[in-house]
């Protein structure tokens, strides 16, 4: 069988995956040096819906791992009170106690322990206040995996941004955070959100001071195509060039349209179609209604050309005098519109003096959108 290139659409990308993005991971591994060195260091990764931000957090908490950093990830849905945003916390803290202990009492069944260590997690029950608990569970945590070989404790906290609503939270994060590294630990924090999340945390409370700001931008047309090929890598059948720079362009560097429309070219591949250019990304953005926005982006169809494409003859060739006349465009500037169209493979010639239209979906998309009645 052959072994077609894999693409990720609605999935987080895996670690081993991840493609370019050289300049944030140096910005991340920057961050987790200064962690292992006991300085109270975070990050605060940001961008627009879909840019990145989950596989980037999951990218660093595989190099976490590498450096015997423990990474715990915590997705923030919203909360409505200080205390669940802890509880979750707790949680997360809690299981990894309990894996330490798992692996200790694993280590001491295998006669590298001594007996007698205290495997069992005990919390004092008696009230007090919400800091004094954080900063309690949080050394005890710190406490156990330093005296097990772990140096490091990473939280990854996605989907930050409902945290500014929780002042109070956020100062007893920070305060717990300072004096915990000040007493030795080692101890990070990484928050993913959208694109003002380093002014919203921010401004409420004194964390920004603590986190390097990573914004993540759409990938550069040359980042597509080395981002896909890592996905096609081990491949038998892969992209052509061609196809390659066109999903890149369509893409508009957003790092969800690769992997949809790889796909949707690969599928189109296994399926035997001959032009998986034209097939597949067709009937994807058919499907999104997206094609007429993304197919002039790409083929940079300006206004004119829309009018002119607009009034074109739909059943058959026309010449430029009948288009001006229909379009109101000046006679003397359709040709050279019209020379645009053909090589963005919208238009082609059909004898002499005149221009019939050749992708009849994208015409029907504009002459829909300009107001128009369908063909
Ligand atoms: N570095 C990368 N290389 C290849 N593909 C990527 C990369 N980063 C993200 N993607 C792809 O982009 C899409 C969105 O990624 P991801 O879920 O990480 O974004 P997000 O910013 O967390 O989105 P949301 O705002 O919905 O939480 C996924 O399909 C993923 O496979
Ligand atoms: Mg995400």
């Amino acid at each position: 069988m052959l072994d077609y290139p894999r693409f990720y659409p609605d999935q987080v990308i895996p670690p081993d995956r991840f493609g370019d993005r050289t300049e944030h991971l140096r910005q991340i591994e920057y961050t987790l040096r200064a962690i292992q060195e006991g300085r109270p260091r975070g990050a605060m990764i940001c961008g627009e819906r879909g840019i990145g931000k989950t596989s980037l957090l999951n990218k660093a908490e595989s190099m976490c791992l590498e450096r015997k950093i423990l990474p715990l990830h915590i997705a923030l849905h919203e909360f409505e009170e200080v205390r669940e945003f802890y509880d979750t916390i707790f949680e997360e803290v809690g299981s990894a106690l309990k894996s330490i202990g798992l692996w200790e009492k694993f280590r001491v069944a295998v006669g590298e322990f001594e007996k007698g260590w205290d495997y069992v997690v005990r919390l004092q029950k008696r009230p007090r206040t919400l800091q004094a608990e954080v900063h309690e569970r949080l050394s005890l945590l710190l406490d156990k995996m330093t005296r097990r070989g772990h140096q490091s404790l990473v939280f990854f906290l996605d989907e930050s941004d409902g945290l500014k609503a929780h002042v109070t939270g956020l100062q007893i994060l920070r305060n717990v955070w300072t004096s915990l590294t000040q007493s030795g630990h080692r101890l990070g924090f990484f928050f993913a959100g959208s694109e003002n999340l380093v002014e919203s945390l921010g401004r409420y409370s004194p964390l920004k001071r603590h986190c390097i700001p990573v914004h993540l931008k759409r990938f550069k047309m040359l980042e597509c195509v080395e981002v896909m090929a890592k996905l096609e890598e081990g491949a038998a059948h892969k992209l052509t060039p061609l196809v390659r720079s066109r999903i890149a362009e369509l893409s508009g560097g957003y790092p969800h349209y690769l992997h949809v429309l790889g796909s949707h070219a690969v599928e189109a591949m296994k399926k035997g179609e001959q032009d998986v250019w034209a097939e597949a990304f067709k009937s994807y953005l058919f499907e999104t209604n997206a094609y007429e926005a993304v197919i002039t982006r790409a083929a940079h169809v300006s206004e004119t050309q829309q009018r002119i494409l607009a009034h074109m003859d739909f059943l058959g060739p026309t010449t430029p005098k009948n288009i001006a006349q229909e379009s109101g465009v000046s006679q003397d500037t359709i040709p050279a519109q019209l020379q645009r169209l053909i090589q963005a493979g919208i238009v082609r010639k059909a004898g002499r003096g005149k221009y019939e239209i050749a992708d009849r979906d994208l015409a029907e998309y504009i002459r829909i959108s300009l107001g128009g009645k369908s063909a």
